[in-house]
């Protein structure tokens, strides 16, 4: 099949599978809604299309131009669908479950973690443990919950003994973190910590010296702050990622994007 009418199956599978899940959640139609939308900002804000999925949430954006993006939940239910029963690379040999993803599927702030640990690995979710309550603590001071941003990691697989996770097997699962990250386009992404940090930057530059530096990553925003497992290592810590965070804060007000509560 030819890379357009594959494109146009995919669409077209993705609105049946969008339908379908309308019909089941009560939604009603499918929006069509331009790309547009994610530049000039949704005065709604978070709210929009909140809905929480592991696999991601509802809605079909369709671009206005001539290429059609299928992005929010169909988006990401086919890049989920694309990993399967994912064995591209040996995590997978050691895994209970791959851990793909948690949050919003039309979130405007999305945060990139390293890879799941035990918890994360035994509920499927990511960011559920000792580090993930932290993150939830920050997300919440920021006037967020977890269900109004996108939660991931670069890898969906733990790492055996929570090792950091190796180049062979970053480069096998960052294809689909790109895909997520681009079914959900957010306007903003807080990459937590020196692997997700470096990996969506292409740079090496250590962590501590990353942080608190707006960079961009596809022409989204992207800010590079510790990782919670560090802070919980190192408290001293908190005080800096918290001047990274409100610096997303601002630099989200700036673009008309407001948490849905006042932040800490
Ligand atoms: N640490 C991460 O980087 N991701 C998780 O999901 C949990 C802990």
């Amino acid at each position: 099949m030819d890379d357009s009418r594959e494109q146009l199956r995919r669409i077209v599978a993705g609105l049946r599978t969008n339908l379908a899940l309308r019909g089941r959640s009560g939604l009603g139609g499918v929006p069509l809604a331009p790309t547009r939308r994610r530049q000039s900002i949704a005065p709604e804000g978070p709210a929009r299309g909140r809905v929480v999925v592991a696999g991601g949430g509802p809605a079909v954006s369709a671009d206005d131009g001539p290429s059609p993006r299928v992005g929010g939940l169909v988006g990401l239910r086919l890049v989920r669908e694309e990993l399967g029963d994912c064995q591209r690379c040996k995590l997978s040999r050691g895994r209970k479950n791959l851990v793909y993803g948690v949050g919003n599927p039309d979130a405007h702030l999305v945060f990139v973690g390293e890879g799941p640990g035990a918890d994360e690995d035994e509920q499927g979710e990511p960011f559920v443990g000792k580090a993930g309550q932290l993150l939830t603590k920050m997300i919440e001071a920021m006037g967020y919950g977890r269900a109004d941003v996108y939660i991931c990691n670069v890898v969906k697989c733990r790492p055996p003994g929570n090792r950091n996770p190796e180049p062979d097997e970053i480069a096998a699962c960052e294809p689909f973190l790109k895909k997520q990250l681009g079914a959900i386009r957010p306007r903003m992404i807080v990459a937590l910590g020196k692997f997700a940090a470096q990996c969506l930057l292409r740079d090496d530059t250590p962590i501590g010296r990353l942080r608190g530096n707006f960079r961009s990553y596809e022409g989204i925003a992207l800010m590079p702050t510790f990782h919670p497992a560090y802070l919980l290592r190192d408290p001293s810590k908190k005080k800096e990622a918290w001047e990274d965070l409100k610096a997303v804060l601002a630099a989200l007000k700036k673009m008309a994007l407001e948490p849905p509560r006042a932040p800490v």
